[in-house]
């Protein structure tokens, strides 16, 4: 974000406008929103992430999947069931909000490399439609169960390709060390793809593969499929999924590549490599249903002037709601929502209030020099991987979660309290 210029509308979504300095959602002035709902708040625009499943289904006669570790709640879930779209749970929690939103379980992949029998237990008892096979311990788990059961059940296995991408680049690693997954190299996948084929309580539908997040160089889905091939002629699975990971614009200069090009990428890779129409591809983006569609809203404490060292813009949240510039190291940028024109002339380190000097949200931010104690501050971008992954560090309440559309603004989830800091306490 260069100085003197607006927040890029490239990471905001498609209902945010700015008029005369003040910045609106669907209409609805986001001061007014934080004002009735409190700070920090996460403000999702639901109408953005309709929007956004219903290009990646345009995309390709291909399924979709939300990977629904980037964000779930259930009014996301009602809103993905209503899509049509079907859902990857990576945990017995997962599911379980899922299902209790009504989604229909038929449409459900359960992930995971480290299921439970009790969770295995739970989601053959409520028809999960796909679990992803990750272990031989896992294929005798959920064969077991299924037998109790009298349920044969689908299932892909997942492979480790040996192709690991992340952002700008892959790297062929032919790797054995993943936690996840059967490796292509050993022969590993081979075997399990033997095992489940022949089981009787299992129903082998297809072949999965995830090669990793933020991936902005496409080249990098034609190598999963370069690797999956030989598997695929082999086995004719009826379904093969090839992940999610579609890189997200985060500050701006990043440009997502899109779903049409994902998609006329890895139908490109299919064909080159001979795999036909006949077997079905899914995939399953996280990131790229949600990270655009939400802001978070935070309110500025204590601003510290450090002379000829730094400028620290305290707000009243941090790792707590956003732990991915901690884990990751992640960038984002950040704007005034009710003087969204004003000049941009400081630079200044964005901290939270927890006990931590590496509580940083962004290290080199650039707002106006009129910034003050009490005003409203905004990050884009937050929808992914940021209230899913929120802790009650320091015993900081996390943050509500509100939808806002066409038909207005309404609660998510509520905003914890400090009674709420006890309440699984004996
Ligand atoms: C198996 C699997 N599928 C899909 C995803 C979604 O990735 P993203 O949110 O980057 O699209 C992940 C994320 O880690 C994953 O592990």
């Amino acid at each position: 974000m260069g100085a003197g210029t607006r927040v890029s509308p490239t990471l905001l979504s498609r209902g945010v406008s700015i008029r005369e300095g003040r910045t609106y959602i669907h209409g609805i002035a986001v001061a007014d929103l934080a004002e009735e709902f409190g700070t920090p708040v996460f403000i999702y625009d639901a109408a953005h992430i309709r929007a956004e499943v219903e290009a990646a289904k345009e995309a390709a006669d291909w399924q979709v999947a939300y990977a629904s570790k980037a964000f779930l709640c259930r009014e996301l879930a009602r809103i993905m069931d209503e899509l049509g779209v079907h859902m990857d749970v990576a945990s017995g929690g997962e599911l379980y909000v899922a299902l209790s939103a009504g989604f229909d379980p038929s449409r459900i992949v359960f992930h995971g490399n480290n299921k439970s029998v009790a969770e295995i237990e739970f989601g053959v008892a409520k028809g999960v439609g796909l679990f992803v096979l990750d272990s031989v311990a896992e294929i005798s788990r959920l064969e077991k169960v299924a037998e109790t059961a009298g349920r044969r059940q689908p299932v892909l296995v997942r492979v480790t390709p040996g192709v690991e991408a992340h952002t700008h680049e892959y790297v062929m690693t032919g790797q054995e060390d993943s936690k996840f997954g059967f490796s292509l190299a050993s022969g590993a996948a081979e075997a399990a793809l033997g095992m489940v084929k022949s089981s009787r309580w299992l129903d082998f539908v297809g072949i999965h593969a995830h090669i990793g997040s933020q991936i902005f160089l496409l080249d990098s889905y034609t190598k999963e499929v370069d690797a999956l091939a030989t598997l695929v002629e082999a086995h004719s699975p009826r379904l093969l999924n090839l992940g999610g990971g579609l890189g997200v614009a985060y500050v701006s200069g990043e440009e997502t590549p899109g779903f049409d090009a994902w998609a006329s990428q890895l139908y490109a890779a299919l064909a080159r490599n001979g795999i036909g129409r006949d077997i079905r591809v899914m995939v399953e983006p996280g990131r790229s249903f949600v990270a655009q569609a939400a802001m978070t809203v935070y309110r500025v404490g204590t601003v510290k002037r450090l002379e000829g060292l730094r400028t620290y813009v305290s707000v009243d949240g941090g790792m707590s709601d956003n732990p991915r510039p901690v884990l990751y190291g992640s960038g984002y940028e950040a704007f005034l929502p009710e003087a969204a024109d004003a000049e941009r002339d400081q630079v200044a380190t964005i901290v939270g209030k927890h006990c931590e000097s590496g509580d940083i949200l962004i290290r080199d931010a650039i707002l106006p020099a009129s910034l003050e104690e009490g005003d409203l501050l905004a990050t884009p971008v937050t929808g992914a991987y940021g209230y899913s992954m929120a802790s009650n560090y320091n015993r900081v309440p996390r943050p509500p979660v509100i939808f806002v559309d066409e038909s207005g603004a309404r609660l998510a989830i509520r905003g914890e309290n400090f009674e709420d800091m006890v309440r699984l306490e004996a």
